[in-house]
């Protein structure tokens, strides 16, 4: 069965600094690994979250329709695009996290998009997006946290 996945946008509600972070990754971890879920989240500064959810398609999908989407912590979210893709990008994470720069997702989404901000759901294979995320989290080396 080809893994599912799914990339979104989002916006946090209320600053979150480095400790909610923390709990935040902590709680994403232990139940993705429970779930056969992977990925990663992208942060900016300024509060922009970009994830890839990667994983069967029912975990993957109730994971962000019944718990990330009404997620107080956040709001604005907007799926790139979602769907089955041969091979996982992520597959030895639970979770990964990177900071970014908002020029960063910039520059990514207007590369996988030909737009602007790319906000507009897409339908999916967007491998293009997958890769140029997977590139630029393996350009930084020295993960901000580590998995456990
Ligand atoms: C940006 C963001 C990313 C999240 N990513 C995950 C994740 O990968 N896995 C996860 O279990 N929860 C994640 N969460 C937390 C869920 O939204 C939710 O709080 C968690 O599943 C617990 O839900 P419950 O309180 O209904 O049990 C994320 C939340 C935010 C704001």
């Amino acid at each position: 069965m080809q893994p599912y996945h799914l990339i979104y946008l989002s916006q946090w509600m209320e600053p979150m600094g480095a400790a909610a972070l923390e709990v935040l990754l902590h709680q994403s971890r232990t139940y993705n690994r429970q779930h056969d879920i992977t990925g990663v989240l992208l942060h900016t500064p300024e509060g922009r979250f970009l994830q890839v959810l990667e994983g069967p398609r029912a975990a993957v999908r109730h994971l962000y329709y019944h718990a990330i989407l009404s997620d107080p912590r956040h709001h604005h979210c907007r799926v790139l695009g979602e769907g089955p893709w041969p091979t996982r990008s992520f597959a030895t994470w639970t979770m990964g996290f990177r900071h970014a720069q908002a020029g960063d997702l910039r520059t990514l989404l207007g590369e996988a998009t030909g737009d602007s901000l790319g906000l507009t759901p897409r339908p999916y294979p967007r491998p293009q997006l997958l890769g140029l995320v997977l590139d630029f989290v393996e350009q930084d080396r020295i993960p901000t946290w580590q998995e456990q």
